[in-house]
């Protein structure tokens, strides 16, 4: 009896002081992961991630820095102004594509994916970049396009030769023999038309954009180990993640009925609704993803319930996706982008993210953007370009950004406040999606002259133009040509000029990166809508372990009262874009405000 007492007080004791080590190792480790983060009880927050506290910075290579003066950014432009990327205070970069391409869909469509695009310059190059990121600690996360390749990839040019060619099954193939192949919508192709007919085999091949993108036959389990092996080669090369293009779009729905009719207006979401797609990015995960301390972000269109799907931890898929909700708002349902005259509502999208914000609050992680490469500058979208209003527009903007439970995604030149430029001609667009609309808009006799306009908020291509550097020519983007034409407004907007004004746009997101990094109440506390029905005014709190944030913006070019429930003479302002702040709820035109309040 007695031995038996001492066996378990010995085995109690053994298991008391297990446990505090493993304690005090997991608040140390947590400690280190941010030790310059003060102001929250870090060690209180649980299921802390190095991908959740980032604020991500897009890089559009193509547009950042010409290092040649052959007209188009490059790999050695990017590693010169690594130190002007550090001053931002952003911890991961996300680079558009960059492995070899025919650029028919400016790198969208890869025709190596072990290899660097030739315009973007040398694996070593690549290999002196990367190390550059790493010495400042920041990561770098490259775009993996995986649904379709390029036709001129190694992989199509074989497989278009012949049909029992070993490369016949990468891709998706309908026969000319079995009658003309059921409807499918291209987004890119200038008749709209998904089947392209391929002469050498008297067949037609799967293309969901452009004729030059054949769709990857992600049920070929060759295809899926292909993948896996090029993403093993970047990760093996200390690559910290990918950003997944369409993702949900690989698998598809064999053996290619018709589409549903009540998917007929929406074909995005069809193709996006894949039987085996979350199967395939399970096996993704145990035979790639789940080696590595990597971060993935997937792009995916998909449903709150699909979304959730992917980054649900327990089902070991991705650790976040985008979706298109907010970005479409102000769009007419099923349009070429073309703007709704109703214009759009705050309060709608004051509702879209915080149904987002809701979807991932006890699980799962939030994503966050309001522009990259497939959407216009944000100032010009959500906010106002007019003179008077652009810096202050722009600077609330990335307010609402970098205060939302999310991981925010930053887009280059919008620390600049840049702006849309608005062509007047097709002549000027470079992107395929604006030149084959146009074709397709006029081929059907549709109204060319409202998409035009449309396209001057909507198009791609006015977040693609090169960054304002400084005032000399083209910005000092290049000393070349530039592949796609500099924003004439470089010569006031630009980055040196705004190095020297302490009030500017990218001071501005100086502060708010250095706060939100501070302050990890912004990262994980609890997000509640105020004064929800209110037009004019978004506004919010952000929660943890006793501190208390208010975060107000007005969304509008007048003054606007905002209903906050509380006492606002009390509070404290963390950050604001002007230099004062009126504690009976006015706020000034654009005016954003980060407060804190007392208990
Ligand atoms: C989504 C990408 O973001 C876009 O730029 C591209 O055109 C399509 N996928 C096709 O790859």
């Amino acid at each position: 009896m007695n031995r038996k007492f001492y066996f378990y007080t010995v085995l109690s004791l053994i298991l008391l002081i297990a446990s505090a080590c493993q304690n005090s190792t997991n608040q140390t480790n947590q400690t280190n992961v941010n030790s310059n983060q003060t102001t929250t009880a870090s060690n209180e927050i649980p299921n802390r991630k190095w991908w959740k506290e980032a604020v991500v910075y897009q890089i559009y290579p193509r547009s950042f820095k010409d290092s040649n003066g052959d007209g188009i950014g490059d790999l050695k432009g990017i590693t010169s102004k690594l130190d002007y990327i550090k001053s931002l205070g952003i911890d991961v970069v996300w680079l558009n594509p960059i492995f070899s391409s025919p650029n028919d869909d400016m790198g969208y469509d890869v025709s190596d994916y072990q290899n660097i695009m030739k315009e973007f310059g040398t694996m070593e190059d690549f290999d002196e970049m990367l190390k550059g990121f790493h010495d400042r600690k920041i990561k770098v996360v490259l775009d993996l396009v995986a649904n379709h390749s390029s036709d001129e990839h190694k992989w199509f040019q074989e497989a278009k030769k012949s049909r029992d060619n070993p490369y016949r099954d990468y891709y998706h193939w309908w026969n000319e023999e079995d009658g003309t192949p059921p409807k499918r919508v291209s987004f890119f192709d200038p008749k709209g038309e998904g089947w392209k007919y391929s002469p050498e085999t008297k067949s037609y091949y799967l293309h969901y954009f452009s004729q030059k993108q054949p769709d990857l036959n992600w049920e070929n389990p060759k295809v899926r180990q292909e993948i896996y092996s090029a993403m093993k080669f970047w990760f093996d090369k200390g690559v910290d993640g990918f950003r997944m293009d369409v993702i949900h779009f690989i698998s598809k729905d064999k053996p290619f009925k018709e589409i549903p009719a009540e998917f007929k207006d929406d074909y995005g979401k069809f193709y996006g609704s894949g039987p085996k797609r979350h199967e395939y990015v399970q096996e993704m995960y145990r035979e790639v993803l789940s080696k590595y301390d990597v971060m993935t972000l997937g792009e995916a269109g998909a449903t709150q319930e699909d979304a959730h799907n992917y980054v649900d931890e327990d089902r070991h898929e991705l650790n976040m996706i985008y979706h298109y909700e907010g970005v479409s708002l102000g769009y007419l349902p099923n349009s070429k982008k073309i703007i709704d005259p109703k214009g759009w509502k705050l309060t709608d999208f004051k509702d879209i993210y915080t149904r987002w914000d809701k979807n991932f609050a006890e699980k799962g992680w939030n994503t966050v953007y309001l522009a990259n490469h497939d959407q216009p500058r944000m100032v010009t979208r959500w906010g106002n370009d007019a003179t008077e209003f652009r810096e202050l527009s722009s600077k609330m903007l990335s307010t609402f950004l970098l205060t939302q439970r999310a991981t925010p995604y930053y887009f280059q030149g919008d620390e600049l406040a840049m702006s849309n430029i608005k062509f007047d001609k097709i002549e000027d667009y470079r992107d395929i999606e604006s030149i084959n609309w146009y074709k397709q808009i006029k081929s059907e006799g549709g109204d060319l002259k409202q998409f035009m306009e449309s396209q001057k908020i909507a198009a791609r291509d006015n977040s693609r133009t090169p960054i304002q550097w400084d005032e000399t020519e083209n910005g000092g983007f290049t000393t070349g040509s530039p592949w796609l034409k500099v924003n004439p407004n470089y010569k006031t907007v630009n980055a040196a000029a705004q190095e020297k004004d302490e009030n500017s746009p990218l001071n501005y997101f100086r502060k708010l990166t250095e706060l939100r990094k501070k302050e990890l109440t912004l990262v994980y506390g609890k997000y509640t809508l105020v004064d929800k029905d209110n037009e004019n005014v978004y506004a919010y709190t952000r929660e943890l372990n006793g501190k208390k944030l208010l975060v107000l913006l007005n969304f509008k070019a007048t003054e606007s009262t905002v209903n906050a429930g509380v006492d606002l003479s009390k509070a404290k302002v963390l950050l604001g874009n002007y230099k004062d702040f009126s504690t009976d709820g006015k706020l000034k035109p654009y005016q954003a405000v980060i407060l804190e309040l007392s208990n």
